[in-house]
């Protein structure tokens, strides 16, 4: 049926899986998929909004899930079901499906060579990275400098800091901080020193002979949440009082201050850090410096309380990925009498959400066919 009628509202009524959606006219014309308002070759936006006819509608006709608007500019815009669709596709993206968790088994691992070559491990290996923060590859060729090549075999960058690109992770007398030395490492974030730390970490174990120096993780994410739900004057402390964290070595020096909890604009956690041991004084005379303490020591308390930690033994080929905007990661002491060297740098957890939406179909290689 076609159903052609002046504009009598600014929206258009849509079917979609059944439910009507109301959708905006404004909104259609500024996603109009049409080839003048698009690169044709990329479908990146050429049409810049602007004029105070752009959105002004003289004309709309629907057809079996299709939508024809003319515009007063003389613009005319073509929806057919699948753009319409393409764009709803669009709207649901970016959004993590995660699974806090309290304490719990080892984290799930998966086969290195089985998820470097693709297909449903690879999958899998996503999946569970955005779902728990936390994931193993075992078998990973305990060769110096192979965790760059898994990462390029999984598609994802590496970021950098102000160390090497790829760092290691022994003992050494001259190292410049507590992880270059034996003893034991309570949970943390890695670089809470900059603004916005690397969201993604990968700890690539190639020899582990020594006598302790057991691995653990624990959720900040549910930490946080637990706060949230049984103390929230004390979870306000750590979205608003910002704490600086400073990392340095003998000639590099890397300083942020922020809250250690961030949240996104409809109020859900996004963002953590924590490393007792990188945090610096807070002003003792600021007056949210007793409830942000009290705030902080209940968040220690849960933190470093075995009940809520996943704790494992990493073994040579063990690599340990960890979302690092959430996952804190530490280790036990252990004594230096045999080898141990690990390997580890950054990445940025964007790309696995968006290499996940890629092997899922949801990320299109090319615009979907302008409607003629
Ligand atoms: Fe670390
Ligand atoms: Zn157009």
């Amino acid at each position: 049926m076609n159903n052609s009628a002046p504009p009598a509202a600014n929206v258009v009524d849509w079917t979609h899986n059944g439910d009507r959606v109301p959708l905006s006219l404004r909104w259609l014309r500024m996603e109009c998929p049409c080839f003048s308002c698009r690169v044709e070759q990329t479908s990146e936006r050429r049409w810049i909004p602007g004029r105070a006819d752009d959105f002004v509608a003289t004309s709309i006709d629907q057809s079996e899930g299709s939508i024809e608007i003319v515009w007063a500019s003389g613009h005319v815009t073509k929806y057919s079901p699948a753009q319409l669709q393409a764009s709803f596709e669009v709207v649901n993206r970016a959004k993590l499906d995660t699974h806090l968790w309290g304490g719990g088994d080892e984290p799930t691992r998966f086969d290195h060579d089985a998820v470097c070559a693709g297909g449903p491990d690879r999958m899998d290996f996503l999946a569970m990275l955005l779902s728990e923060g936390v994931a193993i590859l075992t078998g990973t060729p305990s060769i110096p400098g192979q965790v760059e090549v898994t990462m390029a075999a999984l598609g994802l960058p590496l970021r950098e800091t102000f160390s090497e690109r790829v760092h290691d992770v022994r003992v050494d007398p001259a190292g410049y901080n507590i992880a270059h030395t034996a003893e034991g490492l309570p949970p943390h974030s890695d670089y809470p020193s900059y603004t916005h730390p690397p969201s993604g970490q990968v700890l690539h174990m190639l020899e582990n002979d020594c006598e302790g120096g057991d691995s653990l993780v624990v959720d900040g994410w549910q930490a946080a949440s637990v706060l949230r739900e049984t103390a929230s004057h004390l979870f306000e402390m750590l979205i608003s009082v910002p704490v600086g964290f400073r990392q340095y070595s003998s000639d590099r020096e890397s300083f942020a201050r922020q809250p250690i909890v961030r949240l996104d604009p409809s109020g859900g956690i996004i963002g953590f850090r924590y490393s007792n041991q990188l945090m610096q004084p807070i002003a003792p005379t600021d007056p949210d410096f007793e409830d942000w303490l009290d705030a902080y020591l209940a968040l220690t308390d849960y933190l470093t309380n075995p009940a809520n930690q996943r704790r494992f033994r990493l073994d040579g080929g063990d690599a340990l990925f960890v979302h690092g905007h959430r996952v804190l990661h530490g280790r036990s002491q252990y004594i230096p009498n045999a080898a141990r060297h690990l390997q580890d740098c950054y990445f940025d957890f964007d790309d696995v959400l968006a290499t996940s939406d890629r092997l899922r179909g949801l990320a299109r290689a090319k615009p979907v066919a302008a409607a003629s």
